[in-house]
């Protein structure tokens, strides 16, 4: 479906080579925008999904949590495709870890990878979107946030921080053209869930949602898409569940 402004437009989609991101980076380039891929992982398959909708991909291997990687990463991407219109923050780690157990090293990996890549992301491309009047920027948080279940207090604090960090520039680019938004997806079917701990709660998740069945990462792409869209101008510093109606606040 290519939505009406979208072509010639670049998106960057940081985490795109698997999951969720991989979703958003082949409707992002369904909808006619160019798009590059951040991952620590080669994203030659998310490129193939990208060819077969008759756009454009590019992809590096990027730390997304480290100010080097992520600068090498833009230069990169604006030689390659020129200026970035869409920021799609969407890189995470979701390691289940009771909190007596935690150890410093890992909450800071955590909020380094989850929440330390929206600021370098956001400083690596919104300068660019404020001088060119128009951008979009998007990032991924997690109803986890508003359930408050444990395992998860680096991650917790991490996605509250992405709701957090949407709000403040919101205020600060609005007049140039700029929103920031965050989608906050349930728990989803990606490979990482389906093989590690979390798939255990996949059934019963589900029941607790009004839409009783497992989120796939393509029930993002279409909200994504909107958010990114002409059609979405008024909207920012947002948050959109994105879970089947687990939160209903
Ligand atoms: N899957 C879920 O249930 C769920 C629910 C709510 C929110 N989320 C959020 O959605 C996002 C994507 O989750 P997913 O399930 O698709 O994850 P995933 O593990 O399937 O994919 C994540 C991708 O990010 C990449 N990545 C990880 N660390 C990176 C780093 N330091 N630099 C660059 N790339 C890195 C991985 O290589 C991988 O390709 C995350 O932010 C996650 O917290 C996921």
């Amino acid at each position: 479906m290519n939505s009406p402004g979208a072509h010639g437009r670049v998106a960057v989609v940081t985490g795109g080579a698997a999951g969720i991101g991989q979703a958003l980076a082949e409707r992002l380039a369904g909808d006619g925008h160019r798009v590059a891929v951040a991952d620590l992982s080669p994203a030659d398959e998310t490129l193939s999904l990208i060819g077969k909708t008759g756009s454009e991909g590019f992809a590096a291997i990027c730390d997304v949590s480290a100010p080097d990687s992520v600068q090498d990463f833009a230069i990169a991407v604006e030689r390659a495709f020129g200026p970035v219109d869409v920021l799609v923050n969407n890189a995470g780690i979701y390691p289940l870890t009771a909190f007596l157990a935690m150890d410093w090293a890992e909450w800071r990996r955590v909020l380094s990878v989850n929440l330390d890549s929206i600021y370098l992301f956001g400083k690596a491309f919104v300068p660019g979107m404020v001088q060119r009047g128009w951008g979009r920027v998007i990032s991924v948080s997690s109803t986890t946030f508003h359930s408050g279940i444990g395992l998860n207090t680096h991650y917790t604090a991490s996605k509250g921080g992405v709701i957090g960090f949407s709000r403040s520039p919101a205020a600060e680019v609005g007049e140039h053209g700029v929103t920031v938004n965050t989608v906050a997806p349930g728990l989803v079917r990606t490979a990482t869930t389906a093989h590690g701990p979390h798939a255990a709660w996949f059934d019963a998740l589900a029941q607790q949602q009004a839409i009783k069945r497992t989120q796939e990462p393509k029930d993002l792409a279409g909200p994504v898409s909107f958010l990114a869209s002409d059609d979405a101008a008024f909207i920012t510093g947002q948050t959109l569940c994105v879970d089947g109606g687990w939160m209903r606040s």
